[in-house]
């Protein structure tokens, strides 16, 4: 898709349908994700694909607000180690996975991963070092064609709502 669109028409899709995502794509979506911008390039993180549906169903049912990844091929846990801008090198990581993964038709939904009450636990359930944080979980998976709808409706800001040239000033 061409770069402009891409970016205009992400959406967080929760309902997926049961296919697979091929592994040449994790895989590619991953490169992508590892070749984010990162404070003082010091790439601070690792990325653990979970296919596993036991696994998958652990992580849903501690989180709050995650609860649909059980129904997601892939869930991704974006982990950086604790350096000064772990938290923004992860999330620029985290949206490189939504850019990649919709430039191949594949949904996706950020799940808050940093300071949630299950981070520790998710972080032990993976085997991650102690020294490293969790930043987001990520859910992909082909959109169902009824979500793909309903996130059309969804409002966003308009260009004028959040435009300032020069200085801030009050209308
Ligand atoms: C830091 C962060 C944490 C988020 N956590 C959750 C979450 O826990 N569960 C969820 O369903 N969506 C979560 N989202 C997705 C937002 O709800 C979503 O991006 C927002 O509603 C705007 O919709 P859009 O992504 O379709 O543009 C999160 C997004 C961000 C950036």
């Amino acid at each position: 898709m061409e770069g402009i669109k891409l970016l205009k028409t992400r959406r967080s899709i929760r309902k997926y349908i049961d296919k697979d995502i091929p592994r040449e794509i994790i895989e590619d979506i991953i490169d992508c994700a590892r070749l984010a911008p990162t404070a003082n390039n010091l790439q601070p993180w690792i990325f653990i694909v979970i296919k596993d549906k036991k696994l998958k169903s652990k992580i849903s049912d501690i989180t709050d607000y995650g609860k649909f990844i059980t129904q997601a091929n892939v869930c991704i846990a974006v982990f950086c180690k604790s350096t000064k801008y772990y938290l923004e090198d992860g999330s620029a990581a985290t949206q490189n996975i939504l850019l990649a993964a919709w430039d191949y038709g594949i949904g996706s939904c950020w799940i808050a991963g940093d300071k949630k009450f299950y981070c520790e636990e998710i972080r032990k359930m993976l085997n991650v070092p102690s020294d490293y944080k969790l930043v987001s979980l990520i859910s992909l998976g082909y959109p169902e064609e009824n979500e793909l709808k309903r996130v059309q409706n969804i409002k966003k800001k308009s260009l004028k709502e959040v435009l300032y040239w020069d200085k801030y000033c009050i209308e």
